[in-house]
């Protein structure tokens, strides 16, 4: 099925700017339908959860439909659907939580791959207990994260092993489901990172193999939330800090402080939107869902190997990372200009990229750009088309060294 990308466009307001938005990896726009749903949530009027007052029950409802939504995104269960802030937010809260089991016999396994937010609350963890950390390392002239290594890394004394669904920076996709299955067969837990996977095609976390999986709505076309998706069994076993008064309910006891709920209402909402991109998906929301989203796959990865093509075939650019599976997010470099000069040219021609390391500190040390400005990263979304890449590719090829193709 192919994707009606005119129709789609058209429901987001801020596409009006004329800007080719490259920087979907970073945070993408939202549609009409995800502002309505915030604006109507307050014209609504809202009130705190747990009251005896009309106000107060459709934030609840607000609330289970969040719940209900995300759960259908990501194949989870509503009651394992915690939800907060920001994937880093939540992170740092697991990782306090999980790691009061661990002690200093135990392991941790990250990532070089990983964005920085599935590495260091980890590895902070693990220093306040003694536990020892053991990294997967990524192949420099790839970008793979090789899941055989796995083998050797974990072992019984792994507590946990925390692994990206796919790369931020150069999109790669590692054997996420060969990782957890390690994992699982010797007692660790895996935190998967979705936050980069989530928008850009079907996700399983059943099939995956992840005990917990995060992911941030912002990135897929919603209001800046984060959620962690868990089993609700798992949850029951894990006792963050909270407040007394505070529900001891899962998912609520991970939950600190009130919600918000008008954006919680434009989350459901962009679930919705994901839903509706293949107007012929039918069934229930999930089924829709993954027709959707598969539709949305094969649109980008068309896209993405346009760009591609194009930024290869430039003599004066360099690529990162030639994974066989990668999300449709790459990162390069031009000879002899920084990537932040390189971001500015784009501007002024229209177009919104990325430079800098992204995050994905670890994974930038490995391909020795870190310390030089990173590179510049360009991904595509469900909303780009080819006059988005096209222009890229334009603005690029403009900044080729005289004498250089
Ligand atoms: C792969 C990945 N993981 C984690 C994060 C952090 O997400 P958040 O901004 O929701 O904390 C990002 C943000 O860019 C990301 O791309």
């Amino acid at each position: 099925m192919t994707l009606d990308v005119a129709r789609i466009r058209a429901s987001y307001p801020a596409l009006a700017d004329g800007y080719a938005y490259l920087d979907g990896a970073a945070g993408t726009q939202v549609p009409g339908s995800v502002i309505e749903a915030i604006s109507n949530a307050y014209v609504g009027g809202l009130g705190n959860v747990g009251g005896a007052f009309p106000a107060s029950e459709r934030s609840g409802r607000i609330v289970v439909s969040c719940r209900q939504a995300i759960a259908d995104l990501v194949g989870g269960e509503p009651s394992g659907v915690i939800l907060g802030p920001n994937m880093t937010t939540l992170t740092y809260r697991l990782a306090e939580t999980l790691s009061r089991s661990w002690g200093n016999d135990s392991e941790v396994v990250v990532s070089r791959l990983d964005h920085d937010a599935n590495v260091r609350p980890w590895v902070q963890a693990a220093a306040r207990v003694g536990a020892t950390v053991r990294w997967g390392e990524v192949d420099p002239a790839t970008g793979e994260l090789g899941s055989a290594q796995y083998e050797e890394l974990i072992s019984e004394r792994t507590k946990l092993v925390a692994v990206t669904a796919a790369s931020n920076l150069i999109g790669t996709r590692p054997d996420v489901a060969a990782i957890c299955k390690k994992a699982h067969q010797l007692g660790a837990l895996c935190y998967v990172d979705g936050v980069h996977a989530t928008p850009h095609g079907p996700v399983d976390v059943v099939a995956l193999g992840a005990d917990f999986y995060a992911t941030s709505a912002y990135k897929w076309s919603g209001p800046h939330i984060g959620a962690v998706v868990a089993s609700p069994e798992l949850l029951e076993g894990l006792h963050p800090d909270k407040l007394r008064p505070s529900s001891d309910g899962v998912p609520e006891r991970f939950e600190r402080g009130t919600l918000p709920f008008a954006d919680l209402a434009g989350t459901a909402a962009a679930v919705d939107h994901l839903a509706s991109l293949e107007p012929a998906a039918t069934g229930s929301r999930r089924e829709r869902l993954v027709t959707s989203m598969s539709a949305v796959e094969a649109h980008e990865m068309a896209l993405f190997e346009m760009l591609l093509s194009g930024l290869v075939a430039m003599g004066h650019v360099t690529t990162y990372g030639k994974a066989p599976l990668r999300a449709p997010t790459t990162c390069f470099n031009l000879a002899g200009r920084r990537p932040v000069e390189v971001a500015r040219h784009l501007a002024e021609r229209g177009v919104n990229v990325w430079n800098g390391d992204n995050y994905a500190y670890e994974l930038a040390g490995v391909l020795e750009i870190r310390d030089s400005g990173g590179a510049v990263r360009a991904g595509v979304v469900h909303y780009n088309n080819e006059a988005d890449v096209s222009r890229l590719l334009e603005a690029v090829a403009e900044l080729a060294a005289p004498g250089v193709a």
